[in-house]
């Protein structure tokens, strides 16, 4: 499973890069607009620190206007990814960008029908919402799965990146379901290597350590 970070901050992304963790970044306007900076300084920034892809999103709700801003996306750097929403411009648009070699990930999606028109579409990556899809009372989990089956069902090569990851309970039933990618706040992920007993080992093996009274070197 592929691990990108959900966030537009350029500290955080660097942090976590130099650890090795990051496959590739995912923004979208809002964490835009929480990072304070202009979109294509701060996508710019990104792009030079990590080597996967970084979905930047265009505005617009009209295929016209979607690929003029794609194009002035595109020229930020190579890595790159088109982010589109889920409508039928936005289906189009994903359809002509990647037919001319872009990548592509098509957002807010919330039902198995809508990432199967977005494989057909040639879409690069389909981003399930998790969960937002929770908050309405229902299991995001379910359409991660949901999707998974129909993709393997006509081997279609879109990769399923979990979106809007809340948990690390997200992170472990998306990777057992099979998701290619999950993106996830920084916080969530540098919580998956949290757990208790390996706090209390590494105590008490330091504490016996000591009392050897050696160093290696
Ligand atoms: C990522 O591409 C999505 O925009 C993001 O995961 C949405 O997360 P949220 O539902 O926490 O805003």
């Amino acid at each position: 499973m592929k691990f990108f970070v959900d966030t537009a901050d350029v500290k955080e992304i660097r942090e976590l890069n130099e650890l090795g963790l990051v496959d590739g970044v995912t923004t979208n306007p809002s964490l835009i607009l929480k990072s304070g900076g202009s979109i294509t300084e701060v996508t710019k920034e990104i792009c030079g620190i990590v080597d996967g892809p970084v979905s930047a999103e265009v505005v617009a709700t009209d295929y016209a206007q979607m690929m003029k801003e794609a194009d002035v996306l595109s020229k930020i750097a190579d890595n790159i990814c088109i982010k589109v929403p889920l409508t039928l411009d936005g289906l189009k648009a994903c359809k002509a960008l990647t037919s001319d070699g872009r990548a592509v990930n098509v957002t807010l999606c919330f039902s198995a029908n809508q990432a199967l028109l977005a494989a057909k579409a040639g879409a690069t990556f389909i981003s399930p919402f998790i969960g937002r899809v929770d908050d309405i009372g229902i299991d995001g989990m379910e359409l991660i799965g949901e999707i998974r089956t129909i993709y393997d069902n006509y081997d279609f090569k879109t990769e399923i990146l979990a979106a809007s990851i809340r948990t690390v309970n997200h992170v472990k039933q998306a990777a057992m379901i099979g998701a290619d990618v999950g993106t996830m706040p920084p916080a969530t992920l540098r919580a998956l290597v949290k757990h208790p007993l390996t706090d209390k080992g590494l105590e008490s093996f330091l504490a016996d350590w000591a009392k050897t009274g050696q160093t290696i070197a």
